[in-house]
């Protein structure tokens, strides 16, 4: 996106992302979960979260529900907004990454486009984790039930019913939560954060 700001500059930090990994143990990164409403990704990204800190890890989960009530609370579901949801959390999640912490996003992040920003933002850090599920599977779980609300046509604009979902084509890790225990996919999660961003 083209700033509209004119006449700014950019500033340089005087601590590179190798001191601050060297400080806290870990690089940073962002573990951008994408998949349906129902998927499982809050969940994971929780457990995820607290087995992480337990380790040591600087971890912070951004969740879509919380953020909405925020930073995005002035944004709906049609596809506009939620191109600038996932736009405002994609630079935020870098930030985070930046300040050599572990941001794991939570967000349905429905569009291939608005995913591929995300990662331009986070550059090198930035890992894309599946959280796999179809719509039969989240249907059937309707945790709040808003998949019964969508049928009803009491919600336009549902991810999966009346909105689309575009697939990842490259993710670095997909968790297939119709078929994987929690403990199972949190485990695998682990590893894998061990392997791409212990120093
Ligand atoms: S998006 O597409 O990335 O901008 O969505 P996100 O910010 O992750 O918000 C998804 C949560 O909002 C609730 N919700 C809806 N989801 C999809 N479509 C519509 N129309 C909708 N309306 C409300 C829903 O609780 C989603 O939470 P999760 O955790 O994904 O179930």
């Amino acid at each position: 996106i083209t700033s509209r700001s004119t006449n700014i500059t950019r500033v340089e930090h005087g601590i590179t992302n190798e001191a601050r990994a060297f400080r806290n143990g870990h690089k940073g990164g962002v573990l951008w979960f994408t998949g349906l409403s129902g998927a499982g990704k809050s969940t994971l990204a929780v457990a995820l979260e607290k087995k992480l800190f337990e380790k040591g890890y600087n971890v912070f989960v951004l969740d879509g529900d919380n953020v909405r009530h925020g930073l995005n609370a002035n944004l709906s579901f049609s596809p506009e907004d939620r191109a600038e949801n996932i736009r405002r959390v994609g630079e935020v999640s870098a930030l985070f990454a930046r300040a050599g912490m572990i941001a794991i996003t939570s967000f349905i992040s429905p569009y291939r486009s608005d995913r591929d920003r995300a990662r331009a933002a986070a550059e090198a850090d930035f890992h894309e984790i599946y959280v796999k599920a179809d719509v039969a599977t989240c249907e059937a779980r309707d945790p709040k039930g808003l998949y019964k609300k969508a049928r009803a046509g009491e919600i336009k604009d549902f991810t999966g019913i009346s909105a689309p979902y575009e697939e990842p084509e490259s993710a670095e890790l997909t968790v297939d939560t119709a078929i994987t225990p929690i403990d199972e996919a949190v485990e695998k999660l682990v590893n894998y954060v061990e392997m791409k961003f212990k120093v």
